[in-house]
């Protein structure tokens, strides 16, 4: 369990764009492990889709990966930011594969469903026949009946969208698929019913999973490990009963905060302020304008990010 699949070492991200130049993305560094389920949680515009883009060095023009490294131990290791278009071809959805956010809505309306599954396979190297069989195998694990496979886009629900998107994720075996928000267009209980189909996966295909949400409560029954994201870093991450039940982030607790709760006791709480404008310097800490702990120090000096216990990581200068 705790040998490492992916390596995200020191990743910065810009865009680079003609008026200014936003740092999504400011030195990450991140661990996923064989068969984990990672949770990267933070409010929209922390960074979260331009960091999971990385990992398949899928940021484009005005993005620039300016520096980092991305490992993946696969049957050899991989240096992923120095592959070359054959070696992506490769990567791409045969280790990693991903689901966008948004993606529910991006299913070529005018193909059945069963071409758009194949169309991935034959693109990356299944024979025509192989694909064809795959097909509704990979249909049943995703929860859907094989039937569906001579359906159009607009026929199926949004659940059923989503879960024909998961098919194509796993339609050429990777080892590690990422999930972009992607339940968030969803009901609760489509949401709930996605999220055990992923887990499920894991458990029966041996897979990794990255699971990315702004929605910190999703995460809780399925993460083994969270990172939480504010300003394009990592401000804490934690095994997930150690996040959860001893968060010391005051972001990460104003999140666990304005989590809705049936207790009649407890109150929502949401998180004053807004996050940082990424194109603009950033003195001390990111979070310290809408924090209630903040004092001096935090608005000079940016923290590090450090250890404060077993597997327990946080940049905040009321620890260390
Ligand atoms: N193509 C782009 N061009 C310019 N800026 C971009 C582009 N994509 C993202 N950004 C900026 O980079 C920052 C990080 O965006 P990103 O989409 O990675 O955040 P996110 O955490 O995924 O947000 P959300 O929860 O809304 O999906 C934001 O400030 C965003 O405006
Ligand atoms: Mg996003």
């Amino acid at each position: 369990m705790n040998e490492p699949l992916l390596e995200v070492k020191d990743i910065n991200v810009e865009y680079r764009l003609r008026e200014k130049v936003v740092k999504a993305v400011r030195g990450i560094n991140l661990r996923i492990n064989k068969k984990e389920i990672v949770g990267i949680v933070g409010e929209s515009g922390c960074g979260k889709s331009t960091l999971a883009m990385t990992f398949l060095k899928l940021v484009d023009s005005p993005g620039k990966i300016t520096s980092g490294q991305i490992i993946y131990h696969g049957k050899t290791d991989i240096d992923v930011l120095k592959l070359k278009p054959s070696g992506l071809r490769k990567y791409r959805w045969k280790e990693v594969s991903m689901i966008f956010q948004g993606s529910m809505n991006a299913l070529n309306p005018v193909t059945r469903i069963e071409e758009q599954i194949m169309d991935t396979m034959l693109e990356h190297g299944y024979d025509q026949e192989t694909a064809l069989k795959r097909v509704d195998e990979l249909l049943r694990v995703a929860g859907l009946n094989p039937s569906v496979k001579n359906s159009f886009p607009h026929e199926l629900s949004g659940g059923m969208k989503q879960r024909v998107n998961i098919a194509i994720s796993l339609a050429c075996e990777p080892s590690l698929v990422i999930a972009d928000e992607a339940t968030t267009a969803l009901d609760v209980v489509v949401q709930r019913q996605i999220m055990a189909r992923l887990l499920k996966l894991r458990d029966e295909l041996g897979i990794s999973l990255v699971f990315i949400t702004h929605d910190i409560s999703l995460v809780a029954n399925i993460a083994d490990r969270v990172y939480v994201m504010y300003a394009g870093k990592v401000v804490e991450n934690a095994p997930v009963e150690e996040l959860f039940y001893n968060p010391k982030h005051p972001y990460t607790i104003a999140l666990l905060n304005s989590i809705p709760s049936i207790q009649k006791d407890k109150k929502i709480k949401g998180i004053p302020g807004t996050p940082p404008d990424l194109s603009k310097p950033i003195k001390g800490c990111p979070f310290a304008p809408r924090c209630n702990k903040a004092f001096d120090k935090c608005h000079e000096v940016e923290p590090d990010l450090i250890s404060i216990g077993q597997d327990h990581e946080v940049s905040c200068h009321l620890y260390g």
